[in-house]
């Protein structure tokens, strides 16, 4: 039977809306992947660093920048022993200096996504999906990589209309 994936990256804590600086308790693209799964059937696995990022902003960004530039793959707290179940995987997470952040690429590096396809979701305050599609498609070389949705981060949880728009045309409604 076809299965379905959600792999997800989110940081609550201090962010930027608008603005203004704002600490909260559950970060955007985790309200995008909540508003998901009312509308598909799916798993999920959150991909969570065994060092978290700051919860102040200004030190994550300081973090995150340091750990692109290196190239860094950190540790996640947790992996699913396998994919081979899953021949969808929708991964969602924030733009971080232009791409994913450095823990998506350890997910990524984790598993063989041969034959698989991946539809990108990506939440920012402007930057779209960056170049962060044609680095999903250099890490996962044998993956059917699709267009990906961009979403406003701020604007996460009025996003159910393009949301489900995105998984009609990609046949998962
Ligand atoms: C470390 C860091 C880097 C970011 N870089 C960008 C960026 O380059 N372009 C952009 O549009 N937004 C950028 N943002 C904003 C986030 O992409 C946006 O707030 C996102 O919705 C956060 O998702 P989350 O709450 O699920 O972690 C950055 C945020 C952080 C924390």
């Amino acid at each position: 039977m076809a299965k379905t994936l959600i792999a997800f990256f989110s940081r609550a804590d201090e962010n930027y809306f608008g603005g203004a600086m704002r600490y909260v308790k559950v970060g955007n693209t985790e309200i995008v992947v909540d508003g998901m799964k009312e509308m598909i059937e799916a798993d999920t696995f959150k991909i969570e660093m065994k060092n978290p990022y700051s919860p102040v902003y200004m030190t994550c960004i300081e973090e995150a920048k340091k750990d692109l530039r290196a190239d860094a793959r950190p540790e996640l707290t947790n992996y699913l022993n396998s994919i081979d179940d899953y021949n969808t995987i929708i991964l969602a997470y924030p733009n971080y200096w232009g791409t994913m952040p450095m823990a998506v690429y350890t997910f990524l590096d984790r598993y063989d996504f041969t034959g698989k396809t991946i539809l990108p979701l990506c939440t920012n305050e402007g930057s779209g999906m960056g170049s962060s599609e044609g680095n999903i498609r250099k890490l996962a070389p044998g993956a059917n990589v699709k267009r990906g949705l961009s979403i406003i981060g701020s604007n996460a949880a009025n996003s159910t209309g393009a949301v489900k728009n995105w998984l009609l045309e990609n046949g998962l409604i």
